[in-house]
């Protein structure tokens, strides 16, 4: 199977267990209201995917508990979404074509949504696998020695000199912000499906380059595509004083990065079934 028939079959099913669930689990209304609005804004739903697709990668069957595992992962990155865009920290207007949560809803509210989502987040996960190294892949993955460390490494270094030419600190700041929860969906799929030690091996080496493309490809969509095409505000980073691989190689040296990559996660895949896998990659024909 193709990565697009692939996804064409899986994301609505994830979109319907998020609502219906959403509804289901949570007993306020209105706190509801508010987390399904940001879960439900659209998105691309990439992560869940990418555990779906390492899941079928190793011919395990996809079923509703592995539904709930990736619509886990779903909560988990809209909450770190909801949080990126809050005034203290990217301050942005618009995510995924609405205006954001705490400019729908007020700041206190959207921090507590992002909250709730973290936390029903890894109860989902935890509900759907029924294992402990499930829930510490995740957890260690989006921890202060992952997502989080690597968000307050983006705060710390904007607009600040100090680190303005640092590829090197960039590199590690954008792998821990974005790459980290990318390798822990491919990881969970491993773990969860049993994979065999060189099989893991290839998936994890594959995830690595995968999730270390997905910022670079991020950060070039903030210059080479319009607001309404990114679902979002772009042409924002530099003026912020970010200070990222982009603002300090530029937009063709940022190409070739990745362009290597891509490479280097294709070959990664050799010896698996990683077609739909490899697919993934083709998102990227975007913005080179
Ligand atoms: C955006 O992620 C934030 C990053 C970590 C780069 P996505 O590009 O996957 O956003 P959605 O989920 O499609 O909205
Ligand atoms: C976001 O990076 C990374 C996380 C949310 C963990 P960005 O700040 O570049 O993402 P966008 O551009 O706002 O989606
Ligand atoms: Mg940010
Ligand atoms: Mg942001
Ligand atoms: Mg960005």
């Amino acid at each position: 199977m193709k990565f697009k028939e692939f996804r064409k079959k899986w994301t609505p099913v994830i979109d319907d267990y998020l609502n219906e669930h959403l509804a289901l689990n949570i007993d306020d209304a209105k706190v509801s209201l508010i987390m399904t609005y940001s879960v439900m804004a659209g998105g691309k739903r990439l992560r869940p995917l990418l555990f779906l697709a390492t899941l079928n990668t190793l011919n395990h069957e996809i079923g509703e508990r592995e539904i709930e595992i990736a619509s886990g992962i779903e909560l988990i990155h809209t909450y770190s979404l909801i949080h990126d865009d809050l005034p203290a920290m990217d301050n942005d207007d618009y995510r995924r074509g609405r205006l954001t949560s705490h400019k729908k809803w007020g700041e206190a509210e959207a921090i507590l949504a992002g909250d709730a989502l973290l936390t029903m987040g890894i109860e989902w996960i935890a509900e759907g696998s029924n294992s402990i190294d499930l829930i510490k892949i995740i957890t260690k993955e989006v921890g202060p020695n992952g997502m989080v460390g690597g968000q307050y490494l983006d705060i710390d270094s904007t607009n600040n000199a100090e680190v303005a030419d640092d590829l090197a600190f960039a590199n590690r700041m954008e792998w821990l912000k974005t790459g980290c929860l990318i390798r822990a969906c491919v990881a969970m799929g491993a773990e969860y499906a049993k994979a065999d030690v060189a099989s893991k091996d290839k998936l994890i080496a594959f995830a690595e380059c995968f999730g270390r493309s997905y910022q670079i490809y991020d950060d070039l969509v903030d210059v080479v595509q319009t607001s309404t095409e990114a679902g979002k505000a772009t042409h924002k980073d530099e003026a912020e004083g970010k200070n990222n691989t982009l603002t300090i190689l530029g937009v063709e040296k940022s190409r070739q990065e990745l362009t290597e990559l891509i490479d280097r996660a294709k070959m990664n895949l050799q010896g698996l079934s990683g077609e739909i896998l490899a697919g993934f990659l083709d998102l990227y024909q975007k913005v080179l």
